[in-house]
C-alpha cells in the first residue's frame, strides 16, 4: 500500500491480473506502451477485460507502424549485423556499441534520419533508449486498421482517440473530390485515411470499451467534454509559458491574429481536467468576456480549443471527470508536446 492512500502497487504478470488476491473490477485501466510487448497483445486485452467494470474502459498506447518504419528497418539492420557476428549477445555493451556506430552513420536518405520522428528518442535515451528503440527483443506496431481489427477481436471496440487532431484528414486535405469521398467513409476508415495521409504517427494512444457498452465517441463540440491540456506541466504553469514563451523545450504555441495570448493563456489555466466545456465557457464568460455576452465566450472557447487540438496540444474526454488526472503545477517550466501533421 502506498501510506495515506488506498492504492496497492502489485507486480504481476498482466497475463496472470485475474489471479491476483482481491483485485476486484476496474472503472479505468491505462495501459501505456504495454500490450505490443506481448507476444499475444489480444491475449494482454482479453486478461484486462476480465478485471474490467462493465461499463469501464481502457487507455491504450500501441506503437504506429507507418511512423515507426524508420526503427523496424534498423532493427533489420541491427539483426543482420548481429548474425553476422559470432558469439554477438543481443543487447549487451559489443551489440550497444555496434548499434551507436550505425546509427551515427545513416544516410540523410535513411528513413529513420529522414523522418526526425525519433531525434529526441537517439540524442535523449541514452543506451536504454537505443536498446528500446532499435534492439528490443519484442515490439509491434499497428496500423489504425490492424488497431482496429485487434480491439474487435478482443471483444471492444476504440471510442476515441486521445488526441483525435492527429487522425481527422481535412486540415491535409484541399481537392474537393477527394474531401467528398473521404466523407463517405466510417469515422476509422477516415482515421485510417488521415494515418496514411501524415504518414508520422508513430504511436496510437485510444480509449476503447467493450463492444456492449453504449457510451457515445466524445465531441469538442458537446458541453459536457472536459478537455486536458497534453503537456508536461500543470495548467497554470502552462498558462504562463503562453503568456510569457518560458518552456523547458518543446515548441510554442502558434497562436491564430483571432486569439490574443492573453486570452489563450486565461483559457488554458482554465483546462485543467475537471472543468467541462460548458463550465469552462461560463468562467470566460465572467472573467474575460465580462459584458460581452455568452456568444463571444463561447466563441474565444472554440478558437481556443480549435488552437490547441491542431496542434495536438489537447486531448478531450467525456464524463465522468479526471480519467486524465489533472498534472500538478509544481514543476516550474513548461513543454507543450505539439505535434503537427500538417
Ligand atoms: C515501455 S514500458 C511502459 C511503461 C509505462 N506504462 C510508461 O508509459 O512509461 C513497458 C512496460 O511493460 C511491462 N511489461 C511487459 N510485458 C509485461 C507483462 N507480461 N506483464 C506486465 N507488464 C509487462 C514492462 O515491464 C515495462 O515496464
Amino acid at each position: 500500500m502506498i501510506p495515506g492512500t488506498k492504492i496497492r502497487l502489485v507486480q504481476a504478470d498482466i497475463l496472470n491480473i485475474a489471479t491476483v488476491s482481491d483485485i476486484g473490477t476496474f472503472d479505468y485501466i491505462e495501459a501505456v506502451g504495454v500490450l505490443h510487448h506481448l507476444p499475444s497483445p489480444v491475449e494482454g486485452i482479453r486478461a484486462l477485460s476480465s478485471v474490467l467494470a462493465p461499463e469501464g474502459g481502457i487507455g491504450m498506447m500501441l506503437y504506429g507502424k507507418h511512423g515507426r518504419q524508420g526503427v523496424y528497418q534498423a532493427q533489420a539492420m541491427a539483426k543482420m549485423l548481429r548474425s553476422a557476428t559470432p558469439g554477438m549477445s543481443s543487447q549487451g555493451p559489443a551489440m550497444v556499441a555496434l548499434t551507436k556506430s550505425l546509427i551515427e552513420e545513416l544516410p540523410a536518405s535513411n528513413h529513420l534520419v529522414a523522418s526526425k520522428l525519433h531525434d529526441g528518442d537517439l540524442r535523449m535515451g541514452g543506451h536504454a533508449g537505443l536498446v528500446d528503440l532499435i534492439l528490443h527483443p519484442q515490439d509491434q506496431a499497428y496500423t489504425v486498421g490492424e488497431l482496429n481489427a485487434l480491439v474487435q477481436s478482443a471483444g471492444f471496440r476504440i471510442n476515441s482517440f486521445a488526441l483525435p487532431s492527429k487522425y481527422d484528414p481535412y486540415p491535409m486535405l484541399r481537392s474537393r473530390d477527394v474531401i467528398d469521398t473521404v466523407s463517405r467513409m466510417g469515422w476509422i476508415d477516415e482515421a485510417a485515411f488521415a494515418e496514411h495521409l501524415a504518414g508520422n504517427i508513430t504511436m496510437h494512444t485510444v480509449f476503447i470499451v467493450k463492444s456492449s457498452n453504449p457510451i457515445s465517441r466524445p465531441n469538442i463540440g458537446d458541453a459536457t467534454v472536459v478537455p486536458y491540456l497534453r503537456t508536461f506541466c500543470g495548467p497554470r504553469v502552462a498558462s504562463k509559458a503562453i503568456q510569457t514563451g518560458e518552456l523547458l523545450s518543446g515548441s510554442p504555441l502558434d497562436l491564430p491574429p483571432s486569439l490574443a495570448k492573453e486570452e489563450a493563456s486565461h483559457i488554458a489555466a482554465l483546462m485543467d481536467g475537471t472543468r467541462t466545456r460548458d463550465e469552462i465557457e461560463l468562467s470566460v464568460e465572467r472573467d474575460l468576456t465580462r459584458g460581452r455576452g455568452k456568444g463571444e465566450a463561447q466563441r474565444l472557447v472554440t478558437i481556443a480549443f480549435e488552437t490547441f487540438a491542431e496542434c495536438s496540444a489537447m486531448g478531450y474526454i467525456r464524463r465522468p471527470k479526471g480519467i486524465k488526472p489533472p498534472i500538478t503545477d509544481d514543476q516550474p517550466f513548461c513543454k507543450f508536446d505539439t505535434f503537427h501533421n500538417h
